[in-house]
């Protein structure tokens, strides 16, 4: 197996990093590598905002409701669906930008969004780095707007931590890949048992590793019940983005 399919199945969240730089030079290759990812429609709609002062990135931690290991991981990086950058170019040609109030535009915004996050994953996980992504900024949104002095027509849809590893975590199974998987066309036939089969598992996993506080997968899932991000929506919309077309 090639060096880049052995990190990525060696994949695992870190949330316990050391009191060590990550170098200027790390970072720029990180940066480098998500900057070449593709955009749909070349649109280059994302931007990051790097985030490596102490103080800072303890706000942050504070405006996710306590994740501490922003704080101590040396550097932040929110990803930013950046419609601003795009409506410049457009209006330079005398039009005008619509995109951004649709969900097709969220949407698009997103998987981009994803995408500049997964090269980053993958690149920093190439260098020995750890890593743990951060849906959590999206918990006070407007925090993050005044922190990062995102204007208008701009939102934070994710970000990630970076260091070095302290303390590295084991490799988390999944759901069975049939669940995952589908050849030619949808088939549901497998979930039943494969979430079954994985609640399971997932209880070994824990109990393998000492967390008592550990449930299985299906239980994990009770934020679903409710839009656990609520904030999202109205500040999406404050800064433009009214997801409404
Ligand atoms: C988009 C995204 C957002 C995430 N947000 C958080 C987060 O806010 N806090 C956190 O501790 N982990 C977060 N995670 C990490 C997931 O919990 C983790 O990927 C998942 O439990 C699987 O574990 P693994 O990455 O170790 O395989 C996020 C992951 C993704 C992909």
């Amino acid at each position: 197996m090639n060096p880049t399919l052995q990190t990525q199945l060696h994949h695992r969240s870190i949330r316990s990093f050391k009191d060590e730089a990550v170098s200027d030079e790390m970072l720029a290759q990180i940066i480098a590598a998500a900057h070449q990812a593709p955009t749909s429609m070349n649109a280059q709609e994302i931007s990051l905002v790097v985030v490596r002062d102490a103080e800072r990135r303890a706000r942050i931690a504070e405006l996710t409701g306590g994740m501490n290991y922003i704080a101590q991981a040396p550097v932040f990086i929110a990803i930013i669906i950046d419609f601003n950058k795009t409506d410049l170019a457009l209006r330079n040609t005398g039009k005008t930008q619509l995109i951004h109030e649709s969900m097709e535009g969220f949407g698009v915004g997103a998987v981009d969004a994803g995408i500049v996050l997964g090269t980053m994953i993958a690149a920093a996980e190439s260098l020995g780095l750890g890593i743990v992504p951060i849906g959590g900024i999206r918990r006070d949104p407007q925090g993050i707007v005044d922190l990062l002095a995102l204007p208008p027509l701009t939102f934070a849809v994710v970000g990630l931590c970076i260091g070095h590893i302290a303390i590295d975590a084991p490799v988390k199974p999944r759901l069975n890949i049939s669940t995952f998987r589908h050849d030619e066309r949808y088939d549901a036939s497998s979930y039943s048992a494969a979430i079954a089969a994985y609640d399971a598992t997932l209880m070994q996993h824990w109990q393998n590793i000492g967390r008592s506080d550990g449930t299985p997968w299906s239980t994990s899932l009770a934020p679903f019940q409710s839009v656990y991000y609520p904030a999202v929506r109205p500040v999406a919309a404050m800064q433009g983005l009214l997801n409404d077309k």
